[in-house]
C-alpha cells in the first residue's frame, strides 16, 4: 500500500491530523493497535483552550462540541477553605474555555473519519516503523495473521506515551526531560450533576481535590493519593467522604453522590523527548511530552501540534520543506510553557511529603500573590485559556 501520510496512532491526535489532512485533500492511513471501543474506553480531560475548539471546528468536527459542550468563564480555586475566582474574559480580553470530555471528541472524530470512508486500521499489531532517515519511510504491520506494509512520505507518530515512533528513535538522536511526582489522581466518573457550575481546584492540608464535569448531569471528581494507593481499597462511599474533607460547607451542601462509572487511578509525570522530528518521522501528543493534568493541557497540546504540523505536511506539498523544518522547535517552544505552567499549577495546588519549611511559607506567599494580584490572576489565566500560536 502507498499513502502520503502514515499516522500512527488513533488518539485525538492522530485523529484530528487525519481530518486536516483530509480537508487539505493529502492522502493518509491511521494505523491502531487498539479496537475503537478500547480507545474510547479510556476515560480522559475534558477543558479545550479556545485555539483548540478553532482548530476542531477547522477540521469540521465541531458541531456537536458546540451543542453540548460547556463554555466557561473561570475556575474557582479553594485554597485554605477560601474560594478565588479566576475571570477568564475578565483577565484575557475575552477568552474561554470549553469544556467537553475527550471521549466525546473521540467519538465525533472516528464518526467523521467513518462519514468519509477513508482508512482506519485498527487492531494492527507489531507495527514498526523503517527507513524514517530516507526519501521514503516504510511501515509495517501485522493484521488479520497478514504481514502488510505502507509506503510512504511521511510517518506521523501519534501513538502516545508508549508507542513504538519514539522508541524507534536511536538513543543517541533524542534527549528526554522528566519529572515525576510522588503522588496519583484517584479520579471517578459519576451520573450526578456537577457540585458547582465552574470547575473547583481545592488545595487542602489532606491532599489536593478538583471538582470537574463532563455534562450537566455527569460529574468527574479528583483526589490526590499517594502512590502506593490501590483504587481496590476506594470504595465509592471513601472517596465521597475524603471529597468532602477536601471542600468548603457550600459545595458540600451542593455536593450529588453517586455509585461511580470508572475510578482509576493515575500517576503524574512531567515528559518532554527533543527534538520531535527525525528526518520523515515526527511526533505528536501524547508521543513526545506528558503534562500533569493539572493545567488541562494534555489534550490541548497534540491539537496544537497536528496543527503545526498538518500546515507543515501542506506546505510541503505546495513546494515548501520550512514548515517541516520548523515543526519541532516551534512546537517545543508552545509544549515548554505548557510543561511549565502544568508543573507550576500542580506544584502550587497539591502536598507534597517532603517540602522544608521554607519552601512551604514561600508557596503560601506565592498562592497568595497569585490570587489576591490581578498581574498574579493574568498569569494564571492566559495559561489556562490557551497561548497564542506562533505562526
Ligand atoms: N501501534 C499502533 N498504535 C499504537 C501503538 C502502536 N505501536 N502504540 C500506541 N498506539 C495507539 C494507542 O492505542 C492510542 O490509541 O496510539 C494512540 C495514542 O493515543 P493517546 O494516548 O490518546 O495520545 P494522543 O493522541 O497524543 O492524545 C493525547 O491523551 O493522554 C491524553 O492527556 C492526553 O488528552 C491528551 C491526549
Ligand atoms: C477533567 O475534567 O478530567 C479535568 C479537568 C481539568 C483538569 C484536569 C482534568 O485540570
Amino acid at each position: 500500500m502507498k499513502t502520503q501520510v502514515a499516522i500512527i496512532g488513533a488518539g485525538p491526535a492522530g485523529l484530528i491530523l487525519g481530518q486536516l489532512l483530509h480537508k487539505a485533500g493529502i492522502d493518509a492511513v491511521i494505523l491502531e493497535a487498539h479496537t475503537p471501543d478500547y480507545v474510547l474506553g479510556r476515560i480522559r480531560a475534558g477543558v479545550l483552550e479556545q485555539v483548540a475548539v478553532d482548530l476542531l471546528d477547522e477540521a469540521g468536527v465541531g458541531a456537536r462540541m458546540h451543542a453540548e459542550g460547556l463554555p466557561h468563564n473561570g475556575i474557582e480555586l479553594l485554597i485554605g477553605g477560601v474560594r478565588h475566582r479566576i475571570d477568564f474574559p475578565g483577565l484575557t480580553c475575552g477568552k474561554q474555555v470549553m469544556v467537553y470530555g475527550q471521549t466525546e471528541l473521540t467519538k465525533d472524530l472516528m464518526e467523521a473519519r467513518a462519514a468519509t470512508g477513508l482508512a482506519t486500521l485498527y487492531e494492527a499489531k507489531q507495527v514498526s516503523v523503517h527507513d524514517f532517515d530516507s526519501q521514503r519511510p516504510r511501515v509495517r504491520y501485522l493484521k488479520d495473521g497478514t504481514r502488510h506494509e505502507i509506503e510512504c512520505d511521511f510517518i506521523a507518530g501519534c501513538d502516545g506515551f508508549h508507542g513504538v515512533c519514539r522508541a524507534s528513535v536511536p538513543d543517541t538522536a533524542i534527549r528526554n526531560f522528566e519529572r515525576v511526582y510522588p503522588f496519583g489522581w484517584l479520579g471517578l466518573l459519576s451520573e450526578t450533576p456537577p457540585v458547582f457550575e465552574e470547575l473547583i481546584y481545592a488545595k487542602h492540608e489532606r491532599g489536593f481535590a478538583l471538582c470537574s464535569m463532563r455534562s450537566h448531569t455527569r460529574s468527574r471528581y479528583y483526589l490526590q493519593v499517594p502512590l502506593t494507593e490501590k483504587v481496590e481499597d476506594w470504595s465509592d462511599a471513601r472517596f465521597w467522604d475524603e471529597l468532602r474533607l477536601r471542600l468548603d460547607a457550600p459545595a458540600n451542601a451542593a455536593l450529588v453522590t453517586g455509585p461511580s462509572i470508572e475510578k482509576s487511578i493515575a500517576p503524574l509525570r512531567s515528559f518532554v523527548a527533543e527534538p520531535m522530528r527525525f528526518g520523515r518521522m515526527f511526533l505528536a501528543g501524547d508521543a513526545a511530552h506528558i503534562v500533569p493534568p493539572t493545567g488541562a493541557k494534555g489534550l490541548n497540546l497534540a491539537a496544537s501540534d497536528v496543527r503545526y504540523l498538518s500546515r507543515a505536511f501542506i506546505e510541503f506539498y505546495a513546494g515548501s520543506s520550512a514548515g517541516i523544518d520548523h515543526y519541532s522547535d516551534r512546537c517545543l517552544r508552545r509544549i515548554w510553557k505548557a510543561e511549565r505552567f502544568s508543573w507550576w499549577m500542580t506544584k502550587l495546588l497539591h502536598s507534597f511529603p517532603d517540602t522544608n519549611p521554607f519552601d512551604q511559607k514561600a508557596l503560601e506567599a506565592e498562592l497568595d500573590y497569585v490570587v489576591h494580584s490581578v498581574a498574579g490572576r493574568t498569569t494564571l489565566a492566559e495559561n489556562y485559556v490557551g497561548l497564542p500560536f506562533e505562526d
